[in-house]
């Protein structure tokens, strides 16, 4: 528990967890789940003081989320700290929204999330339904798969009708091709080499032409589709985030929203919907296929259109397995989190793969239970799959309204049986995404209804 004292004590006084080490680094990416045990067997928050790297003060508690979360002052950053841990800057620049702060954020936010709420969730309905029709037509059955591929051959689709809306075949395939190639890079060993001398420079990213030009393509078929839509007005409405962008735009005295800025948030949405919801419908399978009561309820409910147990069931997997194990923040000034100063320049992380994991929050909590969540509204500072505050993630009813529809969409086709009965260990890393073993290694079958 956080005693909340007058005085704030030191961070230094915080215990340091075993791996104190670059080895532990290593030690960390081979097995993130003993480093979990490692880590909380001290206590709710470490200290990491490592050379070269910031400090980092990890927390898994709920009381320093909702200081952190609650901040408003302007002296914790998202995108200062993925500039320092992670490839954002080279990515989208530094103007993209994580990087926006205060007033202006809320500006922007209030502006774009009209383009993941409500009516617009609806709207995009019939294309994520489609997608998904189309593709597991496609899938092999009775024979063993990798789950995560074909997720993230499906979230891909979705993303490129739901967010980049191109359907002209010739526009599309080069999109396509453009995604793969920025898959390819992300995952290559000179992007890898790139981390390390980031890290190794307090967050200077090199240069990385290859990354520059795919991001251009990327960014050029956006204007394309832009150009091409206004000189071809339809009579049907366009049901795409593009549309919702460029309404935006046209209704915006502020002038936030020109079309470079729409091609780079596009862009921003593409990396960060559509893997994050592929890992976190593979854990849902994982997971679903190792308790058979589950699936089988998990189907009835299907049939039944009911979406209380799928939504979940969804939240469930996302509490035992969520797709980003931390979330950042970066401490531009001083900052005293409940009875700790934490000092400028460190780097605060929130375990959310920990706090989803203590047995005084979760009874039982490794135990996969979708019962916990039915007709149950998840506590934000218990909860964080989504992160938290003013930067919780702008795509998250989103991504629970498409989660629902493909797994509805699947399971009305298909059904998945295991591999093996052991489930599959927390360690495979994409990124800073944690993704199962064996990528959901399961056997499709035709679902006789
Ligand atoms: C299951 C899927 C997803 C997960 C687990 C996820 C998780 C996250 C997390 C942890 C953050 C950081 C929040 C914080 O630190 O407080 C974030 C930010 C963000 N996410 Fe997601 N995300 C998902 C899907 C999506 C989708 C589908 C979109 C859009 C299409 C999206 C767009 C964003 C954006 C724009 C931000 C930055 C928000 C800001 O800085 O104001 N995400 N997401």
């Amino acid at each position: 528990m956080t005693i909340t004292t007058a005085e704030p004590r030191a961070m230094d006084s915080l215990p340091r967890p075993p791996f104190h080490s670059i080895v532990g680094f290593v030690a960390y990416w081979a097995s993130p789940e003993l480093a979990r045990t490692e880590v909380t067997k001290r206590g709710e928050r470490v200290l990491v003081d490592l050379p070269l790297l910031p400090k980092m003060l990890i927390t898994s508690s709920p009381q320093d989320c909702k200081a952190i979360f609650t901040e408003r002052d302007g002296a914790l950053k998202l995108g200062e700290a993925l500039r320092k841990m992670a490839p954002h800057e080279m990515l989208f620049g530094s103007e993209m929204i994580d990087w926006w702060n205060g007033a202006n954020h809320a500006l922007l936010r209030k502006k774009v999330t009209p383009a993941f709420m409500g009516k617009a969730l609806r709207g995009y309905e019939e294309a994520i339904v489609d997608a998904a029709e189309r593709r597991v037509a496609e899938w092999p059955v009775n024979t063993p798969v990798t789950f995560t591929h074909l997720m993230q051959d499906l979230a891909r689709d979705v993303i490129m009708s739901v967010v980049f809306g191109v359907t002209e075949s010739e526009r599309r395939t080069r999109l396509e091709q453009a995604f793969k190639d920025l898959d390819r890079v992300l995952a290559s060993p000179s992007m890898l080499g790139r981390y390390a001398f980031a890290m190794a420079r307090g967050g200077k990213w090199p240069s990385f032409p290859e990354l520059d030009d795919i991001n251009n393509r990327i960014d050029a078929i956006t204007i394309e589709e832009i150009e091409y839509r206004r000189a071809n007005p339809s009579d049907e409405e366009r049901k795409d985030c593009l549309e919702t962008f460029l309404r935006i735009q046209e209704a915006d005295e502020d002038n936030l929203m020109d079309d470079r800025m729409i091609a780079i948030f596009q862009r921003m949405l593409l990396i960060a919907g559509y893997e994050t919801t592929a890992v976190t419908l593979s854990w849902v399978a994982e997971r679903v296929v190792r308790h058979p009561e589950v699936l089988a309820k998990l189907e009835q409910s299907v049939d039944d259109n009911d979406d209380d147990y799928i939504d979940a069931v969804i939240t469930e997997a996302m509490r035992v397995r969520p797709a980003l194990p931390v979330t950042l923040r970066y401490a531009e000034r001083d900052f005293v989190m409940n009875d700790i100063l934490v000092p400028a320049g460190t780097v605060i992380v929130v375990y959310i793969n920990a706090i989803h994991k203590r047995a005084d929050l979760y009874p039982d909590p490794e135990k996969f239970d979708p019962e916990r969540f039915v007709g149950v509204r998840p506590d934000p500072h218990r909860w964080l799959p989504f992160g938290g505050g003013a930067h919780r993630c702008l795509g998250a009813s989103f991504a629970m309204f498409e989660s629902r529809v493909l797994l509805k969409t699947i399971l009305q086709r298909r059904t998945f049986r295991p591999e093996t009965s052991r489930g599959e260990r927390q360690d495979q890393h994409k990124n800073i995404l944690l993704l199962p073993h064996n990528g959901a290694k399961v056997t499709l079958l035709d679902r006789a209804r």
